[in-house]
């Protein structure tokens, strides 16, 4: 049985969202330790950060969240992640909350029920043009958090390597 890395993907999540709900931990410091072979940085704990280059330039995928954010969650959350009189500042959100509440907010939404304002957050989980893209917003809203890049669109980027492109199509379930 063919399995979809998007199922995959969202079944790790479920899991480190239910693990989340005991532990509630932190987020670390988002300082880049260590590179994948997608060019994709992550933290001391794991958990996917932004890298800025010597030269200025922004890792690729907090430079593909900044394209994604703005196409998928800015209508509500406002321009480079600030926030709305609608839905909560995302750069200061993921200050606070884990990669795995972030993740599990995003997959499965929530409804603001003690508010008199009905303020919904969609469950985001069947959309490949958010799942796919998750931890690239991600790592964009923390290049936000601590202003390694600034509102805007961002100066520069390395380029995106092929096993990036390889990697997205698959998830997107295009052909290779
Ligand atoms: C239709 C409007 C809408 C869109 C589109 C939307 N959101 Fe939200 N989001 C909300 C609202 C409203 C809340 C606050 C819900 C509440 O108060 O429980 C929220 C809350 C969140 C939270 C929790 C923040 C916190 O501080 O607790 C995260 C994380 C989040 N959204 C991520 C995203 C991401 C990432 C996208 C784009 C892929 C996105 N949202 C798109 C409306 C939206």
């Amino acid at each position: 049985m063919h399995i979809s890395s998007l199922a995959r993907a969202m079944s790790a999540a479920l899991l480190i969202t239910s693990a989340s709900a005991a532990m509630a931990d932190a987020p670390g410091d988002p300082a880049a330790v260590k590179e994948d072979d997608l060019g994709k940085w992550v933290d001391a704990k794991g958990d996917p950060t932004y890298k800025i280059e010597p030269d200025g330039k922004l890792d690729w995928f907090a430079y593909s969240g900044f394209r994604r954010y703005h196409s998928e969650c800015h209508v509500c959350h406002g321009p480079d992640g600030e926030g709305s009189s609608y839905a909560p500042a995302l750069k200061n959100s993921v200050k606070t909350m884990s990669y795995a509440e972030f993740v599990g907010t995003v997959v499965g939404g929530r409804r603001n029920v003690t508010s008199s304002q009905e303020n919904v957050m969609p469950a985001f989980g069947d959309n490949k043009n958010v799942m796919c893209y998750l931890d690239d917003i991600y790592v964009y809203l923390r290049a936000r958090s601590t202003d390694a890049v600034a509102r805007g669109r961002p100066a520069g980027h390395v380029d995106k390597l092929p096993a990036a492109t390889a990697a997205e199509k698959e998830c997107l379930g295009l052909e290779k």
